[in-house]
């Protein structure tokens, strides 16, 4: 195979052997082992019971087309790429989903439009023929997807003369994906489908599973302003709940402690001056605080004596830097956060916020920084995200108490790692766009809401309630919800129609955790989904151009939350939009009417309503408004609609929604169908999970969407 590739100083190409690690995943190392990877940071372990369910299928690439080189401080790998193939996925990116014919540099950062730069370069991608490959390094990576021809390939562009003839391209397509880091070795995994969406299964099942946040996390969260004390704190919720607009999660800012930028870790006491009190209050309130941190230690602050040996050569914002890639400091600042603020309350402390770890250059540490486990600056920058929120996650697992958090930067292993990315950009489209691509990356995602007038609010509370975390960020204005009269009901409907979704988005988390499907799928993910103007596979333009890369819209403004709900977000200012929908006939949400068949339709929905479509025959489960999420005690009624004209069926999820019991198997899955009796009328039926555990619904009611439209037209 490569007898056609000369030997050269820098390094003789060779196929990697490559080991089955677990069903459909298969593991090789090349060159020497770094001892720091992103897998090992996160503290990814198998769901190794899960991914014994997937099909054990065979490796999905000829492995005589990969290609390994290795020489000094280099390590290159290279993957074929058929020309009918596109590759999605190489981390959250905020312009584009389709990566072919791109180059990225992989590296962890405030998105500043560099592509490759971002707060999730998750170096993995995943392949329209129904495969992806991780590559699991802790360094920045050099990914070319589709570009850099080479000698050695068998079908090469054609050559054709720029100034006369046709079809030159700028970007002759190759027939490869190229990662390059600088680095003595590098792990590469591969993960078979079939579909691309088995594929990105495996990979969330391989890093244990998405994460199951408890279901107050599924609630509200309202972030207060900076220098709030308690006393402000507590007015705020009461204002939640004079105005009837739910919260589960109060944000608290950089001014809890006595000192930001860098950090104390410390309350402060001026502003706090009886934290144990405040918290009682708030649990009193059905609220759980989360509490914001960069994890910069100021000198001013107790820990800082503890923590100084274990600091690297530089500092951020005068703090020091904490190499928690060693398990003493781990231990020292778990140790703190644990006895100074959660153990306060555990039932009020409900998670933190992990702030700027993500950086630009010009305010994180430079590349040239060292620490004392003998990592460097690149590794410790493309692994801290990792680091601090495996740290916090374990924590909260030692109360036996799930939390949901915040964070600003991440990586690869962070499936089950529950924490949501946000950033400071505020271009509604590319926030979107970053929702979609979080669902190829492993990780979730959710639009910051800030402010806005009028309008605008509306339609960014609206896309932020269909996200992962639905979430107000007021840190630095004094605007809040209800000062936005206008549209101040359309905003409590929006949260409430969140609430009354829970059993059906906590469902969606539970496939995540459980199967490893992603939350928000990318329509690039759905079966069924073929963009308009997307040529069919395998039926490119071979005689014309068979190397340009094709124009392939990118539909990248809608997404499916869940198995069933397309949600496709208007714009600010937007009154119209179209929405592609996939195979099958869909429905309106709110009405139950029929929407489209496969088609693109048009839509001009009312300022109050998010466009939201479901497939024919699904069911979703709803529960009544409600002003927080439900506790492990409450038993709720249930109502179960369905929609269109095909018989449906779903499976439930339930346990106490704030334990890890669950790993116990202290949970249950329930069958709900529907189905047309002997007289043509439409029934509903429950099947209580076979383990005998129960849920915690009641009192099934059922909805017959469409049926019920067609009989009040
Ligand atoms: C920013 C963060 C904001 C807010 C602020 C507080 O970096 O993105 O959401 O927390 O810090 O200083």
């Amino acid at each position: 195979m490569f007898a056609s590739l000369p030997p050269t100083a820098s390094g003789q190409a060779r196929a990697p052997t490559w080991a089955r690690v677990a069903p459909g995943v298969w593991r090789t190392q090349i060159g020497k082992p770094e001892g720091l990877t992103l897998l090992g940071a996160a503290g990814a372990r198998p769901a190794v019971e899960a991914l014994r369910k997937l099909p054990d299928l065979p490796f999905p690439l000829d492995p005589k087309g990969i290609e390994a080189r290795q020489w000094g401080w280099k390590t290159a790998v290279r993957f074929p790429l058929a020309l009918d193939e596109d590759v999605y996925g190489l981390g959250v990116d905020f312009k584009t989903v389709r990566r072919t014919g791109s180059v990225f540099q992989l590296h962890v950062d405030h998105w500043g439009g560099v592509t490759g730069r971002t707060h999730a370069p998750v170096p993995l991608y995943v392949s329209t023929r129904g495969y992806a490959v991780l590559f699991n390094t802790a360094r920045y990576l050099n990914v070319s997807v589709g570009l850099g021809v080479r000698l050695a390939a068998v079908e090469k562009p054609p050559v054709i003369d720029r100034t006369t003839g046709k079809g030159w391209a700028a970007l002759p397509r190759s027939d490869s994906v190229e990662a390059l880091a600088n680095a003595e070795g590098m792990e590469v995994f591969v993960f078979a489908g079939p579909t691309p969406l088995d594929a990105v299964r495996r990979y969330n099942l391989f890093n244990g599973g998405g994460a199951l946040p408890p279901k107050w996390g599924l609630g509200f969260l309202a972030r207060t302003p900076t220098r709030y004390g308690a006393e402000q704190a507590l007015a705020e919720i009461a204002e939640f709940r004079e105005q009837g607009i739910p919260l589960d999660m109060l944000g608290l800012e950089p001014g809890w402690q006595d000192h930001a930028y860098p950090c104390s870790f410390e309350w402060d006491s001026s502003r706090f001056p009886d934290p144990a009190r405040f918290l009682a209050e708030v649990e009193r309130q059905h609220v759980k605080v989360n509490l914001w941190f960069n994890p910069y230690v100021s000198p001013t602050a107790p820990l800082y004596r503890k923590l100084l040996p274990f600091a690297g050569t530089h500092l951020v914002w005068n703090g020091i830097v904490p190499d928690y890639t060693l398990p003493e400091p781990r231990r020292i600042f778990a140790d703190h956060l644990e006895r100074r603020v959660v153990s306060l309350n555990p039932r009020a402390v409900g998670g933190f916020k992990i702030d700027e770890v993500d950086g630009y250059d010009r305010y994180l540490w430079p590349d040239t920084a060292l620490f004392p486990s003998g990592h460097d600056g690149e590794q410790l920058r493309q692994t801290y995200g990792l680091l601090v929120q495996r740290m916090i996650y374990d924590l909260f697992r030692r109360q036996n108490r799930r939390t949901f958090g915040q964070v600003r930067g991440t990586n690869a292993g962070a499936s089950s790692l529950p924490f949501v990315i946000y950033n400071d950009n505020y271009a509604f489209d590319e926030y979107i766009t970053a929702v979609g691509n979080s669902g190829f990356a492993g990780v979730l995602w959710s639009p910051e809401v800030r402010g806005g007038k009028g309008e605008e609010m509306l339609r960014r509370m609206q896309a932020v309630v269909f996200s992962p975390l639905a979430l107000f960020n007021g840190w630095a204005t004094d605007d809040k919800l209800w000062t936005h009269e206008e549209v101040r009901d359309d905003i409590r409907a929006a949260i409430i129609l969140r609430m009354r979704l829970l059993p059906y988005l906590y469902t969606t988390f539970a496939q995540y955790h459980y199967e490893g499907t992603p939350v928000v799928r990318p329509m690039q993910l759905v079966e069924g989904f073929k963009a308009a103007g997307q040529p069919e596979r395998g039926r490119l333009d071979a005689a014309a151009n068979p190397y340009a890369i094709s124009l392939v819209e990118e539909v990248k403004d809608q997404y499916m939350l869940g198995d069933s709900l397309l949600v496709a977000p208007i714009p600010p200012g937007v009154k119209t939009r179209k929405v592609v929908l996939p195979a099958g006939r869909w429905y309106d949400f709110y009405t139950g009417e029929l929407a489209g068949d496969g088609q693109t339709i048009e839509v001009t929905p009312p300022l109050s309503r998010i466009p939201l479509f479901v497939r024919d025959g699904a069911l979703i489960p709803l529960i009544g408004e409600r002003q927080w999420a439900p506790g492990p005690d409450e038993v709720l009624p249930l109502e179960v609609r369905h929609y269109g004209e095909l018989p449906g069926e779903t499976a439930l999820y339930d346990d106490d929604g704030e334990s890890f019991d669950y790993e116990r198997g202290d949970y249950s899955w329930t069958r709900l169908s529907v189905t047309k009796d002997a007289c043509g009328a439409w029934r509903g039926q429950v099947t209580p999970d076979k383990s005998g555990k129960r849920w915690r619904y009641s009192n099934v009611s059922w909805t017959f969407m469409t049926a019920v439209a067609a009989n009040t037209l």
